[in-house]
């Protein structure tokens, strides 16, 4: 399975806080916030990875994140010129899919809970087919893709940022599609705010009967990092989590090590150009590991 990571858009809602840089850039407390996006891709066992960013900060992407190779994965870039919605990924993405399957995650995404690892490695059984999705519970669903579900809990409707939601179960920024999601994405009209819309494209799976949804429960952290309160709010999150349990969220060579994707000879090389800091630290302490 391959994976792309959308990392445009303008940030406008994040002005001027995203003016030097792209807010997928921005820190989350001690990271980059595409770290933590990227985190699931590895976790979910994703090698092949393709970042879409804006033509502006295609380079600072580059830049920090390199071919990969560091934490054993491939990463490859490409800009989405014009800002034509979620689903449009798809279509750019074309060619880097191939035949292959295809997760999606939006870059200003943060998930975090026990179990999810196990979960990811349910939704994504191989052979994959049709799309899978995770709806989470929130305050106020007049700002996401919503997800309806009858008695038995079976999903039954799709709507994008409803006036009157039916339920408050948000759809998240997390999509696993078998490959026919590309000839899918071709066939979708841009909606009355011009996007290719990803609940358009999920609603053509659930048409189809070919729509999962898997919820995630209360005690599951998923944070949306799209405003400055709720960068804020990741950070403090972050931070919180890491500093009562000694844990880095989203340290992606202590993924990569625990997926085999690098050995830890190869961790012990790049921390001679780690500087020393509590990061390092704890990069020395995954060394020392058995
Ligand atoms: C997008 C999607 C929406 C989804 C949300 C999750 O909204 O359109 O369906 O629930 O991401 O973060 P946006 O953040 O672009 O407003």
């Amino acid at each position: 399975m391959k994976g792309i990571i959308l990392a445009g858009g303008a940030g406008t809602r994040l002005y001027p806080a995203s003016l030097p840089i792209s807010k997928i850039l921005l820190p989350v407390y001690n990271k980059p916030m595409i770290y933590y996006p990227l985190s699931v891709l590895m976790q979910a066992g994703i090698r092949e990875i393709l970042i879409i960013t804006t033509p502006n900060d295609n380079e600072n992407f580059k830049r920090v994140l390199g071919d990969g190779h560091q934490w054993g994965i491939q990463l490859s870039y490409i800009s989405q010129q014009v800002k034509r919605g979620i689903a449009d990924a798809f279509i750019l993405g074309k060619e880097f899919i191939g035949k292959d399957a295809c997760a999606l995650i939006l870059g200003d995404n943060l998930f975090y809970g026990s179990g999810f690892e196990a979960l990811l490695s349910q939704a994504t059984q191989q052979p994959f087919t049709g799309a899978t999705v995770f709806a989470y519970e929130v305050n106020d669903p007049t700002r996401f893709g919503i997800v309806e579900f009858d008695k038995k809990g079976t999903a039954i409707s799709l709507e994008e940022k409803p006036k009157n939601p039916r339920s408050n179960f948000a759809v998240t920024g997390l999509y696993f599609y078998d490959n026919q999601v590309v000839q899918l994405a071709q066939t979708l009209q841009p909606s009355s705010r011009g996007e290719l819309e990803i609940t358009d494209l999920n609603r053509l799976y659930l048409e189809r009967n070919l729509l999962h949804v898997f919820c995630l429960d209360r005690g599951f952290a998923w944070l949306d990092t799209g405003t400055h309160e709720s960068v804020l709010e990741a950070s403090n999150f972050v931070y919180t989590m890491q500093i009562n349990q000694g844990i880095e969220i989203a340290c992606l060579e202590e993924i990569a090590l625990a997926k085999k994707f690098i050995t830890k000879k190869q961790l012990a090389t790049q921390l001679q150009n780690v500087p020393s800091n509590n990061y390092y630290d704890y990069l020395k302490k995954l060394l020392q590991r058995k």
